[in-house]
């Protein structure tokens, strides 16, 4: 194990002088059974580098059942222009069910976001992760100051890979700033959310999200109401957690 996790941190080295397409193409070719996790603006652009080494790429995406109405109108607009198989996952509906009954439909603004994330994000990809070898997100470094500045580009998955098991997680863009991302999201004409041209920039759920402003970071937008310090979801917990 110790010469495994050894092996991950030369390799996230040497990784992290290659460009996103690089990466991409290592994670790619080492592992068959992996998936892109897909939501927003960062992740169409993985899938379109991906569509270029293999037609047939994994794609996953979490319906929380409280997105944005331009976000399923987003992702259906990527599944038709790609072609592409999109595994969309719901959360489990008994669960859904307790937490609304029990404490309605916006219990995140009064005891924080972390169960309701638990539950329609975290316990649904778990279950997705448990199926694959290896997982890529969009996550940058720039995306967050507080959790994700240190972020590898190739790393162990301690906080989802099954027990005895391993589970890779690779994040191609994390030296990319916001500008590359859009830089070649217009070169490449890539589809992106709609409600990216009305001031909104981190997309999450509808209730707890919100544009923002000129100067302000982007993560601003999300939970607003929380600790910025704090801010993941459970998704990628190990940022807070290591
Ligand atoms: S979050 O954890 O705070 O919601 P963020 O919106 O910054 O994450 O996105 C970072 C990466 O997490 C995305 O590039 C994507 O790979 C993954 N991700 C976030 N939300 C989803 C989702 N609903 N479905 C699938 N992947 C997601
Ligand atoms: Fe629930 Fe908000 Fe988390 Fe979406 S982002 S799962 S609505 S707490």
């Amino acid at each position: 194990m110790a010469t495994e996790l050894l092996a991950t941190v030369d390799l996230d080295a040497e990784l992290q002088k290659q460009s996103p397409q690089k990466i991409l193409q290592y994670a790619m070719e080492q592992y068959e059974n992996l998936a892109i996790s897909f939501s927003g603006a960062e992740d169409v652009v993985l899938v379109h580098m991906a569509q270029q080494i293999n037609p047939n790429v994994q794609v996953f995406s979490l319906d929380t059942g409280r997105l944005h109405a331009e976000t399923y109108r987003f992702i259906e607009r990527v599944r038709k222009y790609y072609n592409v198989k999109i595994d969309i996952l719901s959360p489990d509906a008994e669960a859904v069910r307790q937490l609304v009954t029990e404490k309605g439909l916006f219990s995140f603004y009064e005891d924080t976001h972390h169960e309701c994330c638990g539950i329609r994000k975290t316990q649904p990809l778990r279950k997705k992760l448990s199926q694959l070898d290896a997982w890529v997100t969009g996550q940058r470094k720039d995306q967050s100051p507080g959790t994700r500045a240190g972020i590898p580009v190739i790393q162990d998955d301690k906080v989802f890979a099954q027990p005895g098991g391993r589970l890779v997680k690779f994040n191609p863009l994390a030296n990319w700033s916001s500008q590359q991302v859009w830089d070649y999201i217009r070169a490449m004409e890539v589809p992106y959310n709609e409600l990216h041209d009305r001031g909104y920039v981190s997309i999450g759920c509808e209730p707890c999200t919100r544009p923002v402003g000129p100067g302000q970071h982007e993560r601003e937008g999300r939970w607003w109401w929380e600790d910025a310090t704090k801010k993941e979801c459970g998704l990628h917990a190990q940022n807070v957690d290591s």
